[in-house]
């Protein structure tokens, strides 16, 4: 079988070596598409792969089509919004994620753009520390555990909000489970979110909650800018001077905060929340694992995708 490793966001060399070691060892070939630049790339090297390995990079429709012998791609990470996952039934193709494997990795980033914040940027200016500081972690899934471990090293006052995970869960990592969105923004000068991209999330981070945050409120976000409602955010930005905005990608309103926040916001230029060797080797050898059983076993274990249709 052929995979194809298609990351428009490469995964770190060493990571492809063990990736390739994984396929190659199971009697498969591996083919590499890193760092392309446009979707006729994309379409034209998925032509002939069996099964491909992705990153951010869009499965649409028009991937699917041209991916005439594709039977499996996994997503190499958590979040899935990039993958048509309808589309890959109607084409009989199995969708899979790698949960877990880079959570840490983008939990460390939440708290390196914190540490960055309350230090001023390291611009020589006393700056505040965490310990002792309200931190809400609105969703409480793999990144969210890892961040209530590291805020509680810091001597942070942790709280969550989750409404798929039983209070008794977050209750047992010793940290305080909120009723609600309102009650985590409320008592929380930290908000770090961990919820997926999906129908109910998009732009559900507005100004109803915001404004609930207390003085010298921090949002940060390692999730996706598509949860956030833009148009609120900059409303509050322009009310409270105090409010500040840490985001692993920038927003489509960048410019605004270039103009007119400056020191209020830090913006990743690229997604880097997972771009650490650790979480590449975890999730992309996840990924080569799940083919390789796949296609010698039948174990649909990770499927993201309905299988009935
Ligand atoms: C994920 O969903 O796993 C993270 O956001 C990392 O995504 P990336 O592989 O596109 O950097």
């Amino acid at each position: 079988m052929k995979i194809l490793v298609a990351t428009e966001k490469s995964f770190a060399p060493i990571a492809v070596r063990l990736i390739r070691e994984v396929t190659e060892a199971a009697g498969h070939d591996i083919a590499l598409l890193e760092n392309y630049k446009s979707v006729s790339e994309l379409l034209y090297a998925v032509f002939d792969a069996d099964a491909m390995i992705v990153r951010g990079d869009l499965v649409t429709p028009e991937v699917l089509v041209a991916a005439k012998r594709l039977k499996i791609v996994v997503r190499a990470g958590a979040g899935y919004d990039n993958i048509d996952l309808p589309a890959c039934t109607a084409h009989n193709v199995v969708a899979m994620n790698t949960p877990g494997q880079n959570s840490n990795a983008v939990a460390e980033l939440a708290f390196e753009m914190m540490l960055c914040q309350a230090r001023g940027g390291f611009a020589g200016r006393a700056g505040t520390e965490l310990r002792g500081k309200t931190l809400g972690l609105h969703a409480f899934g793999n990144v969210g555990k890892y961040v209530s471990e590291i805020a509680k090293g810091f001597g942070m006052d942790v709280y969550a909000y989750d409404p798929y995970v039983n209070d008794n869960v977050i209750n047992e990592f010793g940290i305080k489970a909120c009723r609600n969105p309102e009650e985590l923004y409320s008592a929380c000068q930290y908000v770090s979110l961990h919820m997926p991209a999906n129908d109910k999330t998009k732009k559900s981070i507005g100004y109803d909650l915001l404004k609930r945050m207390p003085k010298d409120a921090v949002l940060v976000n390692t999730a996706r800018k598509e949860v956030i409602n833009e148009d609120d955010l900059l409303k509050i930005f322009e009310e409270r001077p105090d409010f500040k905005y840490l985001s692993d990608v920038e927003p489509d309103c960048k410019a605004v905060f270039e103009e007119k926040y400056k020191g209020r916001f830090i913006f990743t230029a690229k997604k880097m929340g997972a771009q650490t060797e650790e979480a590449n080797i975890n999730a992309g050898v996840a990924a080569a694992r799940q083919i390789v059983d796949y296609f010698k076993t039948g174990n649909e274990k990770f499927r993201i995708n309905n299988s009935n249709q």
